[in-house]
């Protein structure tokens, strides 16, 4: 049993405990999240959050625990649909829809490994590096777009554009399409994560979900019969194993809707906040001269900020982290965010110091089964977004300016960040 939280002066909820502190569903610019979650991890490193009602869980080494045991924290069940199909909607066949499909992101067991073991090869390191150039002339035409006006939204007119066109791409979207996808995901997440909506506005998303997926059937049947140099069609090879069954057409279409659901937001987030923090800590000039420092500077980026603040799990049997009793079929809330501060495993956590000796030991791709497939990809398309920026805008900087957050208790997104530079 853990003393620490023996001694915790925090109240309880039924024989949950509480850390009232924390507010999850706070924008960040309402609240600085990390002195809190600092005292949560020495006072009560797992509490019960009521407004969610998840036990959200702080430190290291229970994080770790979570993410590399999807035995008792199941990721099956963990995401659904939070709005209810509107009655007299029909689902074309096929559709992964109205549950979020049979995607890596919402399998465990022997589905996860063949699902992965299918999929993995495609998102390696190598299977991507040929779109190098491709995204290359994504973030070179984007900044062609402002570059004369001497100042932009970085998130609206670069990062979210982004991240948008390059998974577009990859995947052989056409690329003016991304605008739509864009509001797809949108929808896609607003159905995930609003309990209470309103019938006319559960309709239009649920409509606009249903057109997302004829849209990806489209393009999934166009492939089989003309199979192009894009990640959707490599997904179609027939697998190595031959023992291994390969990708039917509903999985293709539920794990390419997790591909852009997990790989937009969060890399637009990244490359806005290593921007931003590069600023913060007085290190944009001897970068943008000296990219030597880059790949270090990117990990501790990702440890330092949180992009995905933290994900749910289901435990499928009764636990135990940090000494707080879980029952089973409760659901987990990891914070990578809090872990990656954890002072019992980064030596002096809140400093942002690219030359830490484990600066690659961060979670903030998760750890385990559910590594983060689409890694490899935001590595190289991150890399390529600041090395277009240092060459083109050297002299960016950021005016003084309030930041507001989405509140969004997995991928807290700032809204804008106005930069300018010398024209
Ligand atoms: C900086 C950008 C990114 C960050 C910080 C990030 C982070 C994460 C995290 C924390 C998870 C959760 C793993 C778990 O449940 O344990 C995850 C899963 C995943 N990510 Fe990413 N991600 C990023 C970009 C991408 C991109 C560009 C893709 C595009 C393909 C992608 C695809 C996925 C997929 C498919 C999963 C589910 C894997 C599974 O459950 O087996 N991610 N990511």
């Amino acid at each position: 049993m853990n003393t620490e939280s023996d001694k915790s002066q925090c109240p309880v909820s039924g024989d949950r405990p509480l850390f009232p502190d924390y507010d999850p569903l706070a924008p960040d610019n309402k609240q600085d999240p990390w002195p809190i979650l600092a005292k949560a991890r020495r006072e009560q490193p797992v509490f019960w959050m009521p407004q969610l009602q998840m036990y959200c869980v702080t430190r290291y080494e229970d994080v770790r625990t979570i993410q590399k045991d999807s035995r008792t924290y199941s990721n099956v069940g963990a995401n659904f649909m939070r709005v209810p199909l509107p009655e007299g909607l029909e689902i074309p066949p096929g559709c992964p829809f109205p549950s979020v499909g049979e995607s890596v992101a919402n399998a465990d067991g022997k589905v996860h490994k063949r699902l992965r073991k299918l999929m993995q090869p495609t998102f390696s390191r190598p299977a991507v590096a040929p779109f190098a150039p491709q995204i290359e002339k994504i973030a070179n035409d984007l900044i062609d777009d402002f570059i004369a006006d001497g100042k932009a939204d970085l998130v609206s007119q670069f990062a979210n554009k982004m991240a948008m066109r390059t998974i577009a791409a990859v995947l052989g979207f056409a690329v003016e399409d991304s605008a739509k996808f864009r509001a797809w995901t949108d929808q896609f997440l607003l159905l995930m994560g609003t309990p209470d909506m309103g019938e006319d506005e559960a309709r239009t998303l649920w409509s606009g979900l249903i057109d997302w997926y004829l849209y990806i059937q489209d393009m999934i049947q166009d492939r089989r019969k003309n199979p192009q140099n894009d990640l959707v069609s490599a997904l179609m090879a027939p697998p190595e194993d031959e023992s291994i069954a390969p990708l039917t057409d509903e999985e293709i279409a539920a794990n390419i809707i997790a591909f852009i659901v997990a790989g937009t937001d969060t890399t637009a987030i990244y490359i806005t906040q290593t921007v931003r923090l590069l600023h913060r800590e007085g290190l944009w000039q001897s970068v943008v001269e000296d990219r030597s420092q880059l790949e270090r500077i990117m990990e501790e980026t990702l440890r330092h900020t949180g992009v995905v603040r933290g994900l749910n799990r289901v435990t499928t049997c009764d636990t135990e982290l940090s000494g707080v009793k879980i029952p089973a079929g409760s659901t987990i809330y990891w914070m990578g965010a809090s872990a990656n501060r954890d002072e019992e495993h980064f030596e002096d956590p809140d400093r942002f110091d690219p030359d830490r000796k484990n600066v690659f030991e961060h979670v903030a791709f998760s750890a385990g089964p559910h590594f983060c497939m689409g890694a490899p990809l935001a590595r190289l398309e991150a890399k390529i977004a600041f090395n277009a920026i240092f060459d083109r805008l050297p002299t960016l900087r950021i005016p003084e300016q309030e930041v507001e957050f989405q509140p969004n208790f997995i991928t807290p997104t700032p809204k804008r960040l106005l930069v300018e530079w010398d024209l």
